[in-house]
């Protein structure tokens, strides 16, 4: 069962739990794929609930979403195996199907076409409105040398913030 929220009521968890990580899942076809993050907020921009999200182009999941045009974020309520977290957030789906390998539970989506994951519990539906490709060499360099110590043009180490407009949010429960 799924019981409808408003997103920015559970905006403190939201964010005092990506800290810890959150999952960003992508669908293309029949491929399910989900990645742990630990950057992005919520907000509003042209009048829109917004998530955002900050992906590594080297990430598979950049190629995925390319693609797709849309994403699932699902957010812990309540305890969640840190496996979950640590496996999505060091295997790639290039060569892994995490979903299976952990035996993360798909949940159908009730807008866009990506599902949820019912481990944790608190869905948002978002479809990408924008992209902005950050600028390593604009940022300190305390940060360009912690996070972008290349920073050649096609490394993979450039972040691209994913405005996802929230079109649902939801709270599966049993
Ligand atoms: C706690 C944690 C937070 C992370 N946050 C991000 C993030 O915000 N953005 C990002 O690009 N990668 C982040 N990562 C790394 C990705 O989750 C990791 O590279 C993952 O294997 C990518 O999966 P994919 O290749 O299937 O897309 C994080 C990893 C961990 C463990």
């Amino acid at each position: 069962m799924k019981t409808s929220v408003n997103a920015f009521d559970y905006a403190s968890e939201i964010l005092n739990g990506i800290h810890k990580g959150l999952l960003l899942t992508t669908r293309v076809g029949n491929e399910v794929n989900t990645m742990t993050i630990g950057w992005g907020h919520i907000g509003f921009e042209w009048k829109k609930p917004i998530f955002v999200a900050y992906v590594r182009d080297s990430r598979y999941t950049t190629e995925l979403l390319a693609k797709s045009g849309e994403f699932t974020v699902n957010i812990p309520h309540g305890s969640v195996d840190p496996r979950i977290l640590s496996v999505c957030g060091t295997k790639s789906g290039r060569d892994t199907d995490k979903i299976k390998e952990l035996g993360l539970t798909l949940e159908d989506p009730l807008t866009i076409q990506t599902p949820g994951i019912r481990e944790l519990p608190l869905t948002l539906e978002c479809k990408v409105l924008a992209t902005f490709r950050q600028e390593p060499e604009t940022l300190p360099a305390d940060i360009q040398a912690q996070y972008y110590p290349n920073n050649q043009p096609g490394d993979g180490q450039t972040h691209v913030a994913y405005y996802g407009e929230i079109v649902n949010a939801y709270l599966i429960t049993e």
